[in-house]
């Protein structure tokens, strides 16, 4: 079956001033239109193709390639196989950044994410990509659940284009984190302005407070473009792979004031 092609119609006026959680676009389908937001996941999930035809093919996402390449540098440097590799895939969505780890080898591929469409896709789109993929929300994880992730022994946590603007939260980011065993490899993106100390949000707070600590060393920092917006303006984001270097105290997030 030939996959379908989803009519994307941008918007006359110029969205620059809108959040990037308020953006939309008009989905004109079965000759209807409609309004879908850049968040609304749901709806986007559900209709195969259409979040690669926006972010990737519209938008030209190069996120999922730029992290797995500052990854695959730095387990080179270290002389680790990334095939050993057992990795926590966090704000999985459809399967985009899975793709990539699955195409590299890697020995265990988990995913989660808030979402229920978001694994339907994944299993739809992707059956071959995630031994396991979890619909939760890490930010209010309980201890059965903690212990069944606990069991797969992750030596790698993967996030991409998911952290911040009504995303993944601090606490969710966090959590997942402590899932990693010491020594193990955090490999994410983060909008530009987390690293400017002007900007005073909880999950920029915590990046900051994660590279200035003893628990984590930076192996590779760039700034790369993530993706267009809607006016064709570059959205610069830093890729940011590094290792934890020993177990990240309870008490880290209310030490640094972060909700
Ligand atoms: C822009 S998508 C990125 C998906 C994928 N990582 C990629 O690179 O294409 C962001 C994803 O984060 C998920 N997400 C948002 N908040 C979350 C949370 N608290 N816990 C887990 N996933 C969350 C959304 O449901 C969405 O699937």
């Amino acid at each position: 079956m030939a996959p379908q092609i989803y009519r994307i119609q941008f918007p006359p006026y110029n969205s620059e001033q809108l959040r990037q959680d308020e953006v939309s676009f008009k989905l004109i389908e079965d000759g209807k239109p409609q309004r879908l937001r850049f968040h609304d996941y749901a709806a986007i999930y559900k209709r195969p193709g259409l979040y690669e035809e926006l972010f990737y093919g519209r938008l030209r996402c190069n996120s999922p390639v730029k992290v797995m390449e500052l990854l695959q540098r730095a387990l080179q440097t270290a002389r680790e196989p990334v095939t050993e590799l057992r990795v926590l895939d966090l704000g999985a969505g459809n399967g985009m950044m899975g793709d990539v780890l699955k195409r590299d080898g890697v020995a265990r591929l988990v995913g989660v994410d808030i979402v229920p469409e978001a694994r339907d896709a994944a299993y739809r789109d992707r059956p071959t990509v995630y031994d396991a993929y979890y619909v939760a929300d890490l930010a209010t994880m309980n201890d059965e659940l903690r212990e069944e992730l606990s069991e797969w022994s992750f030596d790698c946590l993967t996030c991409v284009a998911a952290l911040g603007f009504g995303d993944i939260p601090p606490q969710a980011f966090f959590n997942a984190m402590r899932l990693i065993q010491t020594g193990g490899w955090l490999a994410f993106n983060i909008k530009q302005s987390f690293l400017d100390a002007a900007d005073q949000t909880g999950f920029s707070r915590l990046v900051r407070a994660l590279i200035f600590s003893q628990y984590f060393n930076i192996h590779h920092l760039e700034l790369y473009r993530h993706r267009l917006s809607m006016e064709g303006t570059q959205l610069f984001y830093y890729a940011l792979v590094g290792r934890l270097t020993s177990p990240i105290p309870d008490e880290f997030l209310h030490t640094h004031g972060i909700e």
